[in-house]
C-alpha cells in the first residue's frame, strides 16, 4: 500500500507570516493531508521553521536578542499560530535541530566523496568594524546608474538594475553603517550542478507530463539557461557548520540545509515517540511512499533543481519528490503582501479578526493556482456571507431547529424514500465523485466550487421536499425528509472537514457524533445517508455556525488594513 509523505515549504523564521505564505504552502498541504487521512491512507505531514541565514541574524539584532533565543521564541510564535489555524502537522520542527545538522553534514561528505563539490577562493566584502563578511545585499551605497542612495549590493531597488557590490559609490555596511570595508579572499564550497545536468534533466522529464505547468516551466527555464556551479557555504556564524578542514567558522548556505530539514524534521518526529523509530522508511529506499511537496513559485527552482541535485549526488536512495503542487501569488488588493513593508494581513491578525475556517475557506476557494489571485475584504465578506452563512450554515440551522420543534430533538423514523429523494441522492453521488477527484488532484478551486454545489443541493432538496408543508398532512413523510436531511448534515461535516475542520467538528457535535467520525464516504451514497439511525439524539444549535460580516465591518477592516473600500 502507498504511504503519503507531505511537506509544505518551511516558513522562514524572521517574522510572522502573512496570508500569502499560508495559502501557497501550509494550508493546501493541510487540506490534502486531512483528505487522505479521512480516506484511510497512511500520511506523514511534515513542516518546520527555516531558521538559518543572514535575515534571521539581522532580525535578532533588531530585537537585541542573540539569534538562538530569537529563533526559539519565533518558532513558538509561529507554531502557536499554525495550531490555531488547525494545521495538522505530524511534526513542526526546526532547521536548527541537531538532526538537520547531522544530515546536512552527511550530505556534504557524500557529495565530496562523489566528486560533486569543488573548493574555490572568492573575493568578498569584509566589514572590519562588524568583524564579518557581508553578503551582497547587506552592503548599501549610491547607485551608479540613478543616484539612489540606499541601493543594495545585489540590486538597486529604485531603478531595478542588477549590481555588484563593487559598483556602489560610497559603499557601507547595512549592519552598522560602517564605511570601513575591505575586499578579502575567502574559500568556499561549490556544488557542481553542471555535472548533474543530465541526471536532473532526466528527473524533470520523468515528471513533465504530470506536474503543473508553473512547476515544469520554471524547472525547464533553469535547465535551458544552463546550470552553474553554486556556492553552498557562507562566511556566517549562524548555520550548520561546514565539516571540512580549513572551513572552521563557516556554515552552509541556508538554501542548502533548509530542504534537508524535511528529512531532519522527520527524524525529530521520531524522537518524540518510540513508535516512530523507523522514520527512515519514509525517506530511504522508500518505494512504497508517494512524496508530495507544496510551495509558492519562488521556491520551485530550489525544489526541482537544487534539492534533487543534493539527493541525486549523494548516490544514496533518498526519496525524491513525486509531485509538486506549485502556487502563484496571492495579492492584497492587487499589490504585494509584504513582510518587510507590513502590507496585507498577517496570520496572527487574521485569527484575531475571525475564526480560522472563514480564512481557510476563502483562501482555498480563491487559491492562486493557474494565476495570481487578489484578496479583498469585500470578496472575503461576500464568500463568508453567501457560501458559509446562507448555504451551509442555513441548512444546518434550519434542519436541526425544524426537527426539534416539530418532531423532537432526535432522528425520526418516518417512511420510505420517494423519487425526489432518489434523484437527490443520485445528483449528490455524482457531485461527491467530482469533489473527491478534485481533492485527489489538489485542484482546490474546482474542489471548492463542487463543495459549495454539494451544500446547495441540500438546500434545493429541502425547498423541493418542503417538510414544513408536508408535515401538515403527512407526518410520516415529513419525518422521512428530516431524517434524510439530518443524515445530510453528517455527510456535509465529513466532506467539509478537510477545508473547515473546526466547523465540521461543531456539526458532528450537534449530531452527538465523535469528532473523528469522518471516514470518507464510500461509493454507496444511499447507505451513507442512512447511517444516523432513528432515535439518535441531536442538539439544537445555541448559535448559528457562522456570523455575517456586515458592510460596516468591511469598511472598518478596510480602514484598519489600509485597503480601498471601493474595491
Ligand atoms: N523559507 C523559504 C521561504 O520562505 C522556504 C524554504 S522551503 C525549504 O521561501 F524546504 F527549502 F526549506
Ligand atoms: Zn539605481
Amino acid at each position: 500500500m502507498t504511504k503519503y509523505l507531505i511537506t509544505s515549504a518551511l516558513p522562514y523564521i524572521n517574522g510572522i507570516k502573512h496570508l500569502g505564505n499560508l495559502v501557497g504552502s501550509m494550508l493546501p498541504a493541510d487540506v490534502y493531508a486531512r483528505f487522505l487521512r479521512q480516506k484511510g491512507e497512511e500520511v506523514l505531514f511534515i513542516c518546520a521553521t527555516d531558521e538559518h541565514g543572514t535575515p534571521a541574524e539581522l532580525a535578532a539584532m533588531e530585537k537585541n536578542q542573540d539569534v538562538e533565543t530569537f529563533c526559539t521564541e519565533q518558532h513558538e510564535v509561529q507554531k502557536d499560530i499554525y495550531t490555531r489555524f488547525n494545521l495538522s502537522f505530524d511534526h513542526f520542527g526546526r532547521s536548527s535541530s541537531h538532526q538537520n545538522t547531522e544530515l546536512t553534514q552527511h550530505f556534504c561528505k557524500k557529495l565530496m566523496e562523489n566528486g560533486y563539490i569543488e573548493e574555490r577562493v572568492i573575493k568578498q566584502v569584509y566589514s572590519v568594524d562588524d568583524g564579518r563578511f557581508l553578503p551582497d545585499r547587506y552592503i548599501v551605497g549610491t547607485c551608479p546608474h540613478c543616484g539612489y542612495e540606499a541601493a543594495r549590493g545585489d540590486q538597486c531597488e529604485n531603478c531595478t538594475r542588477v549590481l555588484d557590490p563593487t559598483d556602489l559609490i560610497n559603499p557601507r555596511s547595512a549592519v552598522s553603517g560602517s564605511h570601513n570595508l575591505e575586499i578579502r579572499d575567502s574559500k568556499h564550497l561549490f556544488l557542481k550542478l553542471p555535472a548533474l545536468e543530465s541526471k536532473l534533466s532526466a528527473f524533470i522529464d520523468e515528471h513533465e507530463a504530470e506536474w503543473p505547468l508553473v512547476v515544469t516551466s520554471i524547472a525547464r527555464k533553469w535547465l535551458k539557461e544552463g546550470l552553474r556551479e553554486r556556492c553552498i557555504t557562507r562566511d556566517l556564524k549562524w548555520g550548520v557548520p561546514v565539516p571540512v578542514d580549513g572551513f572552521e567558522g563557516k556554515v552552509f548556505y541556508v538554501w542548502f540545509d533548509a530542504p534537508i530539514e524535511y528529512i531532519g524534521s522527520t527524524a525529530e518526529w521520531a524522537e518524540k515517540d518510540p513508535e516512530h523509530r523507523d522514520w527512515k522508511s519514509w525517506w530511504y529506499d522508500a518505494k512504497d511512499v508517494r512524496y508530495v511537496e507544496f510551495m509558492a513559485k519562488d521556491n520551485i527552482p530550489f525544489h526541482t533543481i537544487m534539492f534533487p541535485a543534493t539527493l541525486l549526488a549523494s548516490g544514496e536512495p533518498w526519496k525524491k519528490v513525486d509531485y509538486i503542487k506549485g502556487f502563484n501569488w496571492l495579492t492584497f488588493y492587487g499589490g504585494k503582501f509584504s513582510t518587510s513593508q507590513k502590507r496585507g494581513i498577517f496570520t496572527n491578525q487574521a485569527l484575531d479578526e475571525f475564526q480560522p475556517d472563514y480564512w481557510r475557506y476563502w483562501l482555498m476557494a480563491n487559491a492562486p493556482e493557474s494565476s495570481d489571485s487578489s484578496f479583498t475584504f469585500a470578496s472575503f465578506a461576500a464568500t463568508v456571507n453567501k457560501d458559509l452563512n446562507d448555504v451551509l450554515g442555513n441548512f444546518v440551522n434550519r434542519v436541526l431547529k425544524m426537527t426539534a420543534s416539530k418532531i423532537g430533538a432526535a432522528v425520526p423514523a418516518g417512511g420510505e424514500w420517494g423519487d425526489t429523494e432518489r434523484e437527490f441522492v443520485k445528483t449528490m453521488e455524482a457531485r461527491i465523485a467530482d469533489y473527491t477527484k478534485y481533492l485527489s488532484e489538489m485542484e482546490y478551486r474546482k474542489a471548492l466550487v463542487e463543495l459549495r454545489a454539494i451544500w446547495v443541493e441540500g438546500n434545493n432538496y429541502l425547498t423541493a421536499a418542503a417538510p414544513w408543508t408536508v408535515i401538515k398532512e403527512d407526518k410520516d413523510k415529513a419525518a422521512m425528509i428530516l431524517r434524510l436531511a439530518l443524515n445530510v448534515i453528517r455527510l456535509y461535516a465529513v466532506l467539509s472537514a478537510p477545508v473547515i475542520p473546526e466547523t465540521a467538528e461543531k456539526m458532528l457535535a450537534l449530531l452527538n457524533l465523535d469528532a473523528n467520525a469522518t471516514a470518507w464516504p464510500s461509493g454507496d451514497l444511499a447507505a451513507e445517508l442512512q447511517k444516523l439511525p432513528a432515535g439518535h439524539a441531536v442538539n439544537v444549535p445555541e448559535q448559528p455556525l457562522f456570523q455575517k460580516i456586515m458592510p460596516e465591518a468591511v469598511a472598518d477592516l478596510c480602514q484598519r488594513y489600509g485597503a480601498d473600500p471601493e474595491e
